[in-house]
């Protein structure tokens, strides 16, 4: 018999004599790793097979053999009791072999006016709607923890940098806000990827649609979707949505690694801002003192390899004609790394934040040392009348003097102040302080307390937003 192999012949077997190499087999199954999307793959042939039913394109008695037959798959498949074979190739046909396996002639009507290049688009399509509402799940707790935190340290001074020297105060609470904003916006990406995932592709066949009066509205009512393709071209061929969600695990790792790379620096001895948890920290095999930010350090290094995955993916894609080519297989394996990278690393970064512990009064000794609240002193010296320019430069002239002499700006006495401006008085001394430095930034988006309060608020409400909407999904990924 031509083309047979020990699992049988294959699915597209007519046009061959010969069989394939055994090592071909091996090289373009892609069973493997496209396992992962059974559900999806069984969820998606049911509603196929119920719309053939419905239309009258197969017998009702052949659609819930179908049928039937898909939840017995299902199920063992859920089980763990199936066995995927490699000879047959992929998700999609490992399913529909082991269907006609099992209830015989009406198995092979399954595949009616479908292919597997508008098949394995809805797969995907419908595995990447479930994984962006699971990540959003995972960094809505990673933004909560963000803000419990916060919520805890709106008093807790701590200096603020820009090219990493000492800049102004602010406090622990605002840079942890600021991590949340990076995280709710993560989210809306997440939710924008998902959205370019829901378009329902059967009926785009092959490439050139199909003859068959399919109904595509209903099949994508079955499945959720809320609208269909436009063109079957375009819906064998696009793989957008793909690159969207690995842009935006991009994105999202990136901002992890800033929030890690932070974790790094403030757990060395040079800042000893916080220590993280002996759970999230590991030791050297030679050095017996060494305790390692390992999970804040790898959480930074695997950001690189999501860009890898995006980048993969593009490369791939560039330069391919239309419609459907086999190098688009190689999208999996990418978008499933992507998701598993940023949701492992979300996970981990949740729990060595919501169990590290802040050193704030070193912060607060910190923020009051390298002049952070030298612009105030300007700004003293405007709302005593000088221009704002005049004051700069007058207090650079302190700056340069206390430097000289090790001190800050309010150990100098009165007298030594008045020496630069006459306009210096009393006052000057609890204008300087860092809690009033903080306090008088108290604009929308600034670090005073009562401006991050209010910042808590509106996050606490954005996240409560999002709460739910995607939860039903989450128990069917794999
Ligand atoms: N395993 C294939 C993929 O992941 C499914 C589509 C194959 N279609 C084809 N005509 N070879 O892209």
């Amino acid at each position: 018999m031509s083309n047979s192999q020990s699992g049988g012949a294959k699915l597209w077997g007519g046009r061959f004599e010969q069989e394939t190499d055994a090592w071909m087999d091996d090289f373009h199954a892609s069973i493997r790793f496209d396992r992962r999307l059974y559900r999806q793959d069984i969820q998606g042939s049911i509603a196929h097979a119920t719309m053939l039913g419905e239309q009258g394109i197969i017998s009702d008695a052949d659609a819930k053999a179908i049928v039937d037959g898909l939840r017995g798959i299902l199920a063992d498949a859920d089980a763990g009791r199936i066995q995927w074979r490699v000879d047959a190739e992929d998700i999609h046909m490992n399913v529909e072999a082991l269907l006609t396996e099992r209830i015989g002639e009406a198995g092979k009507r399954l595949h009616t006016g479908r292919s597997r290049n508008d098949q394995v688009a809805l797969d995907t399509r419908m595995y990447v709607k479930e994984a962006c509402g699971s990540t959003i799940a995972r960094l809505k707790t990673l933004a909560e923890t963000l803000v419990s935190i916060a919520e805890k340290h709106t008093e807790s001074i701590m200096p603020g940098y820009t090219h990493l020297q000492r800049a102004q105060p602010v406090t622990l609470a605002h840079h942890m806000m600021a991590y949340v904003e990076m995280t709710l916006r993560d989210i809306e990406r997440f939710g924008r990827a998902r959205e370019s995932a829901d378009v329902m592709p059967l009926g785009s066949g092959a490439l050139a649609g199909t003859t068959y009066p399919l109904n595509r509205h209903r099949v994508a009512q079955l499945l959720g979707f809320s609208r269909v393709s436009a063109n079957s071209l375009d819906a064998v061929s696009d793989r957008d949505f793909i690159l969207d969600t690995m842009y935006a695990c991009s994105v999202c790792m990136m901002h992890l690694s800033r929030l890690c790379e932070e974790l790094a620096l403030w757990s060395s001895l040079e800042f000893r801002f916080v220590t993280i948890s002996d759970a999230y920290a590991t030791g050297s095999s030679m050095m017996p003192q060494k305790k390692n930010p390992d999970a804040a350090e790898l959480i930074r290094g695997k950001t690189g390899r999501v860009y890898g995955d995006l980048l993969a993916l593009l490369t791939t894609m560039k330069g391919l004609p239309l419609a459907y080519n086999k190098d688009m297989q190689e999208d999996k394996e990418p978008l499933f790394d992507a998701l598993d990278t940023l949701d492992g690393c979300a996970r981990v970064l949740e729990r060595m934040l919501a169990t590290a512990a802040f050193h704030v009064q070193r912060m607060a000794r910190r923020a009051s040392e390298g002049f952070t609240n030298a612009t105030d002193a300007a700004d003293y010296l405007v709302a005593k009348g000088l221009p704002f320019r005049q004051a700069h430069e007058i207090v650079g002239r302190i700056v340069r003097e206390c430097a000289a002499r090790e001190c800050g700006i309010t150990d100098l006495t009165l007298d030594e102040l008045r020496e630069f401006s006459a306009l210096f008085g009393e006052d000057v001394y609890d204008a300087l302080s860092m809690k009033a430095c903080v306090e008088r930034r108290n604009l929308p988006g600034g670090p005073a307390a009562g401006a991050v309060e209010a910042a808590i608020v509106q996050a606490r409400a954005a996240i409560q937003a999002v709460a739910g909407q995607y939860d039903a999904e989450n128990s069917s990924l794999a």
